[in-house]
């Protein structure tokens, strides 16, 4: 791919453009910021590890600049103010919807073909927000949460296993928050059901760790995660540009599928070129399914909170 943007030079904007020049996704990968400097300093930084780390992409940074995203395959939006102690993702509504709206229309302007990947926070309803504001069908416009998110459970499986985290494989579905759908019926080690190699108990505290898993980073360092997010966005666009057809959890508007219309939240999904090929509707048995539509009605109370803002 010819030039792939990220929007915010943050922890992980920078993160994610420094996952994307390593695996040498694009020709180049130009990164955006609203702060003086920082996005020229970042790219900068990047850019010296090319002949350390071995790799072509050329990594440039510019201050609010967005000629220079001009016909971009992918944008990665990562605008937004993070989480602080205490604070939910949901506490981030007003600030990182005005923003994120802003930001899209602006990436619109000089790359209408563009995939859009969302991270800002509250990330489901930031995909929305996102999406609205770019006018494009939904298989073009998605969020990045359940990469994260089930990289998170997958790590905690990893260690309470004693076994290497790529021989596991899980599902993990809805809203990015304390209601996410963690699903250890469709988790297996090395195509071992989960639920055969650890105790019910066990696997409850795992899923409730998962669950909390931003907190507890934002907790311990006073700011949001950003390596394991940062990777994440990246899988996401490697994906699509190489066309891999990689089914992974994606923050995706719903109509019709799981009984759920208008809104926003993580369900498998197929992801190549074109963007989402498909969303995968598999089996939920009742339980599932009931903590599924909770994470649903959970997601679009805040949806119901950003439309009352009158933004669009
Ligand atoms: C997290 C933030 C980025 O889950 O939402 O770490």
């Amino acid at each position: 791919m010819q030039k792939i943007t990220v929007i915010g030079a943050g922890n992980v904007g920078a993160t994610c453009a420094n996952v994307i020049a390593h695996k040498e996704l694009a020709k180049e990968v130009v990164l955006i910021d609203v702060k003086e400097g920082v996005a020229e300093g970042k790219a900068l930084d990047i850019w010296q590890t090319s002949s350390i780390n071995n790799y072509n992409t050329r990594v440039v940074g510019y201050t609010n600049d967005y000629l220079k995203t001009k016909g971009s395959g992918v944008v990665v939006i990562t605008s937004g103010l993070p989480r602080k102690p205490g604070m939910s993702r949901d506490d981030l509504i007003k600030t990182n919807a005005v923003i994120v709206k802003e930001v899209t229309e602006k990436v619109i302007k000089y790359s209408p073909e563009a995939i859009i990947i969302v991270v800002s926070n509250p990330l489901d309803v930031m995909t929305y927000a996102a999406h609205i504001a770019s006018c494009k069908d939904k298989t073009k416009v998605f969020g990045m949460a359940g990469i994260l998110d089930s990289g998170r459970y997958k790590a905690f499986l990893a260690d309470a296993l004693n076994v290497s985290p790529k021989d596991i494989h899980a599902l993990l579905m809805g809203g990015h928050g304390d209601t996410m759908v963690p699903l250890p019926r469709y988790t297996s080690v090395a195509g071992i059901p989960v639920t055969q190699l650890l105790d019910k108990e066990v696997i409850d505290k795992i899923v409730e760790r998962t669950r909390k898993g931003g907190g507890e980073l934002v907790n311990l360092m006073g700011t949001s995660a950003w390596y394991a997010p940062g990777a994440a966005a990246a899988q996401m666009v490697e994906a699509i540009v190489d066309d891999q057809q990689r089914i992974f959890p994606v923050c995706a508007r719903l109509d019709g599928e799981y009984g759920l219309k208008d809104v926003y939240m993580g369900v498998p999904v197929k992801l190549g070129r074109s963007g989402i090929e498909e969303i995968i509707d598999i089996d939920l048995d009742k339980d599932e399914m009931k903590l599924l539509n909770d994470s649903a009605a959970s997601v679009r109370s805040v949806m119901d909170a950003m439309d009352a803002m009158n933004l669009f």
